[in-house]
């Protein structure tokens, strides 16, 4: 019988080579800039209670019905692999006394998470998110802040074709008394719903407003929007974030199908569009929920954040050709012909990386010829060559792979000649 490799599980990912390099790029910058901006850096575990989000994230959001990978521990414990990042960052604060700390604590995340959902582009069972989350400041400018560190990581990924959307979801005042108003509307024309949208129509009326079937599309237009329907509170609040962004002269639309899919949001949501090649897809989201920290058993605690998607920005990334000239760290590749040749080889490149200088070879191989075919599949620079002729004179050969031009320099100067040489390249 044939052997069977294995496969890795549906929906996740293998992360290397051009990828990876990616990656790195979108990580660093990321980090960069909240670092810049004063966030501190959060790792939670993998894993947590399954009540943190079943209860943060709302039991009716299809993420606890549907998405969630759930297991019972050896002690009989239920865990679920974390699917988001803000009910596990909240857990953190009320847990480890953050609350006693100046406040707003502002903190940032770049880590996985899951979802069992069908797997396509752009959408996987384990993905990554860089995340940031303010809590304790209920003040508008700190929504408009979040949204300019947002607009900032974009800007310096060069990444062009984004469009934020603003809405504001409302608060327990004004929110129930739209949600009635959304389903009258909606009464009468049950019938002319998706299969998803009817379930919706009971459970989690504000979803109505995003379903993307061409069915749902067309009520929605005609539906009443939240935005007009705001308690004077909310309304004033959104109007300053608004106010704020207007300051930076960073462009956003007013959408008021942007409604999120969780229960945890108040007042101000946006979510950042891919709008290239027609496309809208989202990019990351995020939003108030200043109920959140009470609801998970803590004090009254506003807050604020944003989650970003790693794979569908890198996506966006490589389709906008940004960050190509990636630095390369390997340059230098060493190649030897005979025994005597190898150990010196290895001595050059152990001199090599101890000096800092990234270089590669390939000790299985014999050959010169497969040797210079390998350096310049790599694209090095530079090859280093030491011969039997090379050994016995105690030099090496500096083989320029462009011009293809070779010197001859003594061992003991050739580490300092090629580090002159990357430097000045
Ligand atoms: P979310 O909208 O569920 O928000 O996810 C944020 C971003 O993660 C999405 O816009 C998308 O780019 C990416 N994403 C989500 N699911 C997948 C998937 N299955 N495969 C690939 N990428 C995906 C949240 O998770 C909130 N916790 C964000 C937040 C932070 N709100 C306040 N603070």
């Amino acid at each position: 019988m044939a052997k069977r490799i294995f496969q890795k599980p549906r929906g996740t990912r293998d992360i290397w080579g051009e990828d990876r390099k990616y990656f790195q790029l979108l990580r660093d910058t990321f980090e960069n800039v909240a670092e810049e901006a004063g966030f501190l850096k959060i790792d939670t575990p993998s894993f947590e209670d399954t009540k943190l989000f079943v209860r943060g994230v709302g039991k009716e959001t299809d993420i606890v019905g549907k998405e969630m990978y759930t297991f019972k521990d050896k002690s009989g414990n239920s865990l679920t692999l974390r699917p988001e990042g803000t009910a596990p960052v909240v857990r953190a604060y009320l847990e480890d006394g953050m609350q006693s700390l100046p406040q707003p604590v502002s903190l940032y995340y770049f880590s996985n998470f899951f979802r069992y959902e069908r797997p396509q582009a752009g959408r996987y069972r384990e993905f990554w998110q860089f995340g940031l989350e303010v809590l304790g400041d209920k003040s508008p400018l700190v929504d408009a802040n979040v949204i300019a560190t947002v607009s900032r990581i974009y800007k310096k990924l060069n990444i062009q074709n984004t469009s934020i959307q603003i809405n504001s979801m409302g608060c327990p005042a004004c929110r129930p008394k739209y949600i009635k108003l959304l389903k009258k509307f909606y009464a009468g024309k049950v019938t002319k719903l998706c299969a998803d949208c009817k379930k919706r129509y009971k459970t989690n009326p504000l979803r109505l407003l995003d379903c993307k079937n061409d069915k749902c599309l067309a009520l929605q237009s005609e539906a009443p929007q939240i935005i007009n329907n705001l308690c004077s509170t909310c309304h004033e609040h959104f109007k300053t974030v608004l106010e704020y962004v207007d300051e930076l002269d960073i462009l956003y639309e007013l959408n008021p199908k942007v409604v999120r899919g969780f229960d945890y949001y108040t007042g101000t949501v946006f979510e950042i569009w891919n709008v290239s090649d027609g496309a809208q897809n989202s990019l990351g989201g995020g939003g108030r929920y200043d109920e959140l920290i009470q609801t998970l058993g803590g004090p009254s605690v506003p807050a604020v954040g944003f989650g970003g998607g790693v794979e569908r920005t890198i996506e966006e990334m490589k389709k906008e050709e940004v960050g190509l000239d990636f630095p390369k760290n390997v340059n230098i590749f060493v190649a030897q012909l005979g025994s005597k040749a190898r150990k010196k080889c290895f001595k050059l490149l152990n001199d090599l990386l101890d000096a800092g200088i990234g270089a590669e070879a390939r000790f299985d191989k014999g050959g010169i010829g497969d040797q210079l075919k390998i350096a310049s599949k790599l694209g090095v620079g530079y090859t280093l060559l030491i011969g039997q002729r090379e050994a016995f004179d105690g030099t090496v050969i500096i083989k320029d792979m462009a011009s293809g031009n070779q010197e001859v320099f003594p061992y003991e100067k050739v580490v300092k000649v090629i580090s002159k040489r990357l430097k000045s390249t």
